[in-house]
This record gives C-alpha cells, structure tokens and sequence, in this order.
C-alpha cells in the first residue's frame, strides 16, 4: 500500500515467512508442552500479534494471560530499566509458564519477566520470541525458542512499533531514517 510503501524501506520477513515459523515454532511447542497445561504469557503490546498466531498452531490444552511491561516508551534506545504498567491476575505458582515476546533485544525485559515469574513460583519459565537480536544482548537470559535472529536494524510491523506506531503493518520491515526524522521532529 501507498502508507507502507512511504515507511518501510524494505522487508525483513514476509507474511509467509512469519506463518512459516509459526508453524515450526507450534509443532515444536506442541511436542515439548504435551499434557503440560502450560500458561502462555504474552508481553504487551508487542506481542500480541505473533501470540495470536502462535497459540493457533499449538495443539495443547493452554491458557493465557498478558503482562505489560515496557523499557522503550517512545525512545529508540532501552532506558535500562523495566516498568511493569499492568500486573496478571493468573497465579502461576506451580505453573509451565512460557513468555511470548515479538523481540528479545538488550533481554532486559525478558529478564525481568522470567525473574518476576520464577520468584512467584513457577514451575518452568520459558520464552518464545518472533525475533532475537542477540548482537544487542546485554544480559544473560535463554531465549528458549525463536522464529529467527535478526540483526541491528530498527525493524516494525507484526507488533513491533516505533513510537507505538507500525505495529498493524503486516510484515516485519526495516524503517525508513525520514520516516525517524519525521515523527522525531512532530
Ligand atoms: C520492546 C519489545 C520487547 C522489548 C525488547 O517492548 O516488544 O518487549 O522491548 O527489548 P529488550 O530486550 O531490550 O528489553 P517495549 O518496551 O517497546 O514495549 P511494547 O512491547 O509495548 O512496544
Ligand atoms: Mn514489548
Ligand atoms: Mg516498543
């Protein structure tokens, strides 16, 4: 489309490309979750939209619960620290926990989340991200399943925002340095 077309520079992973790893990433799941009753927990806002398709290719009895968590806010940069805006409610205390994130970047968040669930008490905490930019790793955290690892580019759409922006496109696209100007200077 024309508004696509304006933002994104070019594309990192097609739709088909994303369905594909959700496929692989749901068969896999599917195996190591069997009779497991896991409780998935999606890491607002960026996940939700690789949850969704996530979840719909794992055949296990699952339930689900978002956290809301944030470290960018509207920066391009990690502040260097998370900020839980919204608690679960699910106890999961003695529960197979498995984190969806869009991206595992600093592991920041990702640390954050596995220690807030893991101190609660449960029984495995694992992660399963789209993305996994380990160059930019600077906490030692397992990123236990991912789609694919990506290098040090700003990349948006399928959840991933900048400035919460972009998220509904539906591929994952590397931005456009006139489309940071533009919104830098609003
Ligand atoms: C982004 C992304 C991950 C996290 C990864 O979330 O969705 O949750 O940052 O970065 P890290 O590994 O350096 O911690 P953000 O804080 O932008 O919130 P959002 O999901 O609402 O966009
Ligand atoms: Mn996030
Ligand atoms: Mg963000």
């Amino acid at each position: 489309s024309d508004n696509i077309n304006r933002i994104i520079d070019h594309k990192l992973f097609s739709e088909d490309d994303i369905h594909n790893m959700c496929v692989r990433l749901g068969k896999q799941l599917t195996q190591d979750y069997a009779g497991k009753k896991p409780l998935v927990v999606g890491a607002l806002k960026g996940a939700i939209f690789f949850l969704t398709d996530l979840t719909r290719q794992m055949d296990v009895d699952e339930e689900m619960d978002f956290l809301d968590v944030s470290s960018y806010g509207n920066s391009m940069k990690s502040s260097g620290t998370v900020k839980l805006i919204s608690d679960m409610a699910t106890d999961v205390k003695g529960r197979d926990v498995l984190i969806v994130e869009d991206v595992v970047d600093t592991g920041l968040t990702l640390k954050f989340m596995k220690d807030l669930i893991g101190g609660r008490g449960a029984k495995s905490v694992k992660c399963c991200a789209l993305l996994n930019k380990e160059v930019n790793r600077t906490v030692d955290v397992d990123v236990d399943y991912y789609g694919s690892k990506v290098g040090n580019e700003f990349v948006v759409g399928y959840g991933l925002d900048f400035m919460n922006y972009f998220r509904n496109i539906p591929y994952v696209g590397v931005l456009k340095p006139e489309i940071i100007k533009e919104f830098n200077n609003k």
